[in-house]
């Protein structure tokens, strides 16, 4: 037998400001299998996360929330921690970036790369806000396209021309935070020499680390040349002060990988087994693996493998790169519903439905993955219920009738057990790669044997039969056998199915090489229904229920990501005919008062030339004074079905845009409009 290995594995950390959504839930579901496989297989694997809770998105979250941005990663972090552990993602530890580990650990490579001279300095100018004196990152800024001239683009690229540019280039600028013209304004940065580093990262980019797609990704980079990288922020920041050098903080992707470092160090404090030098000196032999979305390679296949080399620390053995989550063959979409969160998904359904659906989907390599729901449900309910528990229940009522539960001894069909016990590698093998899809298609080829072989046998039919029980019970005992086999291979993808299994069993928690005995003469407990078919009710419900979480919202808009604002996704695309079914008019507000006992709404009474309509309008928290509103025009649809409300009917809807709350803008047109004028 081989030494057991002794491996630690990491998923990328989460941004403390947001929900975790099925998006995210690819890379750790994927994560999770694989570290499970490895502890079937008796190996020491160790999985450690943390939130990733430092930078300006989360420092103006919380102002904006009114609690300081430690309530606020304190509070994300349960949220995290129990989505998490609700889709049976078993981490061994969850850390935070904001720990004393991190910070210890920080300055330490810090303090290395600069006293190995890694560290440049100087001085760089950038758009600041007066008003709320910061320094502004590109996606705080927003201005006219100085390409098209289209207005309201982020500062490092217009999305209607596609042009990148430098935020000085932009037109009449602003501050996405205040509203303020930014001012230019110098300050020191510190840089690291990512150059320093450029023969090593060119042999260990192509030493088996990284996916070829990766690797070649990669190479474009590095034969481009490499440049410094910025690592400091000037206050105010969320997070750690760089050493000696006041005012100045750690970019938070400095500090996010060495995350990695600190939860394993926070988790070596509880578990004395575990040594942090065994698994990050430069020499150590233990194996490191870090999986992440093909967004973020260059943090982790240039910047990380170069601060460790130049700290002394050990590098990563690979980085395993997935690709992006789309639903329904598109992007996530909020309007569509497919913009599902963790937890709405967990209130409608089982969290072993998703984790099967990703294992037949994910292969090894970065492509994207689709979760079709249509073919979800079909897949999810042909496999594992049609295939897998199948076995089971066609098998488990003739030995708990005929022979009190227990299993006979022998072996019905050796052809078939030598065929399961054939096939172990090659699943093994699969799982090892990270080509679940492989092995769930072996698997289910083996599930799709065991049904042929019950079918063929027909206990159903036997059991009807003079002086054919033995039969049965050989043919059932070795059903469920084979159940239990199919049972071993799929636990890292259904620990919930395999508890319960065993359970029904009656035997110890399973381990891989179980695979390799049948049970006999074994008494089994009752059977119960091991898992339900999924519903497309709750599919839909899920659905709708995402759409509400976009109204719940729409009302706080929260920036997520590294400094960047939620941008509502396009809808689908539509036709001209339903574009021209939509009858949009010039209107002109004749009237507009508050409505009494309504919280949000302005009773608008407005005039489209031929008529009047009365519509009501959930505003009032942006026109608290409705007066102001009387003699503008704005735009209305005049064709909506008139809507019976508690105060009256209205009779169409104005058009407005912003997020909710005080920021709501009522669109108008150019002066020179005339009320009742369609809008083509
Ligand atoms: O892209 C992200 O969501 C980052 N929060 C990932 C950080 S991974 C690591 F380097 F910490
Ligand atoms: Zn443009």
């Amino acid at each position: 037998m081989s030494e057991p290995r002794k491996i630690l594995v990491t998923s990328a950390l989460p941004y403390a400001n947001g929900s975790i959504h099925l998006g995210h839930m690819l890379e750790y579901i994927q994560t999770d299998m694989w570290v499970r496989f490895q502890k079937h297989r008796g190996n020491q694997c160790i999985y450690v996360c943390a939130d990733d809770a430092h930078g300006s998105a989360i420092m103006l979250r919380a102002e904006k929330e009114g609690i300081t941005p430690e309530q606020l990663i304190d509070n994300v972090k349960a949220e995290h921690s129990a989505d998490f552990a609700d889709f049976l993602v078993d981490f061994d530890n969850f850390h935070s970036t904001h720990s004393d580990e991190n910070r210890e650990l920080s300055s330490l490579i810090y303090t290395r790369l600069r006293d190995a001279g890694h560290i440049a300095t100087r001085s760089i100018t950038q758009y600041f806000d007066p008003e709320k004196q910061m320094f502004l990152a590109d996606r705080f800024i927003k201005g006219t396209c100085p390409k098209c001239g289209t207005e309201d683009q982020y500062g490092d690229n217009c999305e209607k021309c596609g042009a990148t540019y430098a935020p000085t280039d932009l037109k009449d600028p602003k501050s996405a935070i205040s509203g303020a013209t930014p001012v230019l304004k110098e300050s020191q940065h510190f840089f690291f020499k990512l150059p320093d580093f450029d023969a090593m990262l060119k042999s260990w980019t192509r030493s088996g680390t990284l996916q070829d797609a990766v690797a070649n990704k990669i190479a474009e980079w590095l034969d481009a040349g490499l440049q410094q990288w910025d690592i400091s922020r000037d206050a105010p920041y969320f997070g750690f002060e760089i050493p000696g050098e006041p005012g100045k903080y750690f970019y938070v992707w400095l500090d996010a990988p060495i995350g990695y470092m600190a939860s394993f160090k926070n988790l070596c404090a509880r578990r004395p087994d575990l040594d942090f030098d065994a698994y990050w000196a430069k020499d150590a032999k233990t194996e490191l693996y870090h999986f992440i979305g093909k967004d973020i390679i260059n943090f982790h296949a240039l910047f990380w493998p170069a601060m460790l080399e130049g700290a002394g620390f050990r590098k990563p053995n690979a980085i395993n790169v997935h690709g992006y989550l789309t639903v329904n063959g598109q992007k996530m979409s909020k309007s569509r519903g497919t913009f599902i969160k963790a937890r709405t998904y967990l209130d409608n359904l089982s969290p072993e439905y998703l984790r099967y659906y990703y294992a037949a989907k994910l292969g090894r390599g970065v492509d994207d993955l689709d979760l079709n729901l249509e073919d979800f449900v079909q897949k999810v309910n042909s496999d594992l219920i049609g295939k897998v528990v199948n076995i089971a229940s066609r098998c488990a009522g003739f030995i708990h009738k005929g022979n009190a539960g227990v299993l006979v001894a022998g072996n019905a069909a050796p052809e078939l057990t030598d065929a399961f016990l054939a096939a172990a590698p090659s699943i093994a093998d699969a799982y090892e790669t990270r080509d679940f899809a492989r092995a769930m298609r072996e698997i289910m080829g083996l599930a799709d044997r065991a049904n042929a072989y019950i079918a063929e046998k027909a206990p159903w039919s036997l059991a009807k039969q003079e002086g054919k029980q033995d039969e049965v019970q050989a043919v059932c005992a070795l059903g469920i056998n084979l159940f239990r086999q199919l049972v071993i291979f799929l636990k890292p993808v259904l620990p919930l199915l395999a508890a319960d299994a065993e359970a029904f069993l009656n035997v110890a928690p399973l381990t891989w090489n179980d695979h390799q005995t049948l049970l006999s003469n074994h008494q089994l407990n009752p059977f119960q229904a091991l898992m339900t078919r999924i519903d497309p009710v709750k599919v839909q419900a899920m659905t709708d229920a995402s759409k509400e979480d976009l109204t719940a919202s729409q009302t706080s808009p929260a920036p997520q990501g590294n400094g960047e604002l939620v941008k509502e996704p396009l809808a689908a695309e539509i036709d001209f005919g339903a574009f021209e079914a939509v009858d949009l008019r010039v209107a002109l507000i004749l009237k507009a008062e508050h409505v009494e006992g309504a919280d949000k709404l302005l009773r608008l009474t407005l005039d489209i030339g031929d008529e009047q309509r009365n519509v009501f309008s959930g505003i009032k928290s942006a026109y608290p004074n409705p007066a102001e509103l009387e003699g503008r025009l704005t735009m209305m649809i005049a064709n909506l079905k008139p809507r019976k409300m508690r105060f009256g009917i209205s009779e169409g809807m104005v058009m407005a845009a912003g997020p909710g709350g005080e920021e709501i803008y009522l669109l108008s047109p150019d002066s020179g409009a005339k009320p009742g004028q369609r809008i083509k």
